[in-house]
């Protein structure tokens, strides 16, 4: 790992991760979340992935499409590079560690803290009489799927800080309040050049499976066309591309275009800046797509290939969710004994 190790020698490096499959995937689950996933998987750490279709039912889901897109979601993670026999790849519902856990840190996280997420006051807007209460609770569960297996680094993108911050403060009150030194204080992964990808219509907000336009993302189901053109018509300013990093300042559109084609090439914007620095967009952006469509076609072409087969989409989802119980049911058991409760049923 790049950065210092700071949880005790007592908890092995694990890493746990998981997205909703709450809509197809988009290039920022791509590049912020997925590619990074694949990285660690190969650089042979203990990995362990979920879809975490609880999540994704904080806000309504259609059964038959939440269905397909768990599906498609595991597509995406296996054409990705998710090799199921090297990492545990599953969706949440089928390991119930992860709900048991959860009721446990909402009795242990505070109002307080709950309150502050910026992602619910988003969500929730001026409606927050309105939402679910799974909405609110959502980072106690997040924190549960990590704590259910000790992880100890969760690679995500920018927008999970905060949720990631509430998980160390709920396993630090839980050891306090118990005093155990039982659950790991976790370390977020937020790495690399797109730690943020924006939306092609306005790069000022992130690029999301749930905004309206269609045009604002690449999905990673998008045929090569559909990419090409999309990235053709990305919202941009008239200047050229400037001779320096710094010279993206104030200049948001520029700034992600340039953001996105270095995490897609492996490079540093720097080296992206070197390259196209004083090019104007219409340069930039053909050579950009180009780019895209290569990296992503394998992948989308793989997904599609594999989502002819659902039936061993689920076996592989079936396997991994084995493999997870067996990995957090002892450490869920040690819980309920840590917090007093009596655990005598037979079989
Ligand atoms: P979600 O789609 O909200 O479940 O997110 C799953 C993972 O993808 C999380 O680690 C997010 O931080 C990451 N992610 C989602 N959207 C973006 C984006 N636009 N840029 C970078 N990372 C993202
Ligand atoms: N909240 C995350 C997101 O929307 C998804 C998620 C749920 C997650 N549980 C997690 C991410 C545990 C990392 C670890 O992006």
């Amino acid at each position: 790992m790049s950065e210092p190790v700071q949880t005790p020698q007592t908890f092995p490096t694990r890493i746990f991760s998981g997205i909703q499959p709450s809509g197809g995937l988009t290039l920022g689950n791509y590049l912020g979340a997925l590619k990074r996933f694949v990285e660690k998987q190969d650089e042979g750490i203990e990995t362990i992935y979920c879809l975490v279709d609880m999540h994704a039912i904080t806000v309504f889901q259609d059964p038959v499409r939440l269905r397909q897109q768990t599906r498609e979601a595991a597509a995406g993670f296996i054409a990705a590079g998710i090799d199921p026999a090297r990492s545990i790849l599953f969706n949440q519902s089928q390991v119930s560690a992860h709900v048991e856990l959860a009721w446990i840190f909402n009795c242990v996280a505070r109002m307080g803290w709950m309150s502050r997420m910026t992602q619910f006051k988003d969500k929730a807007g001026k409606n927050s009489e309105n939402v679910s209460l799974g909405l609110f609770a959502y980072p106690s569960l997040m924190a549960a799927d990590i704590m259910a297996y000790k992880a100890t680094h969760v690679p995500v993108g920018e927008d999970q800080k905060q949720h990631l911050e509430l998980c160390r403060d709920i396993a630090i009150k839980f050891n306090n309040d118990y005093k155990v030194d039982f659950f790991p204080v976790v370390e977020p992964v937020i790495e690399g050049a797109a730690t943020r990808v924006m939306s092609l219509r306005d790069g000022t907000v992130k690029m999301s499976k749930s905004d309206p336009s269609d045009q604002s993302r690449i999905n990673l189901t998008d045929d090569a066309d559909t990419i090409a053109k999309k990235i053709r018509r990305a919202k941009t300013d008239p200047e050229p591309l400037p001779d320096s990093v710094e010279g993206l300042k104030g200049r948001p559109e520029a700034r992600n275009l340039v953001n996105i084609y270095a995490a897609l090439a492996g490079h540093t914007p720097a080296q992206v800046i070197r390259d196209f620095g004083g090019a104007q967009f219409g340069t930039f952006k053909p050579a950009l797509a180009d780019l895209a469509v290569a990296k992503l076609e394998p992948i989308t072409t793989e997904m599609s290939r594999l989502m002819q087969d659902p039936a061993e989409i689920d076996r592989i989802l079936g396997e991994g969710a084995v493999r997870a119980d067996a990995v957090a049911r002892p450490i869920i058991d040690q819980v309920y004994d840590i917090l007093g409760m009596i655990r005598s049923r037979q079989v």
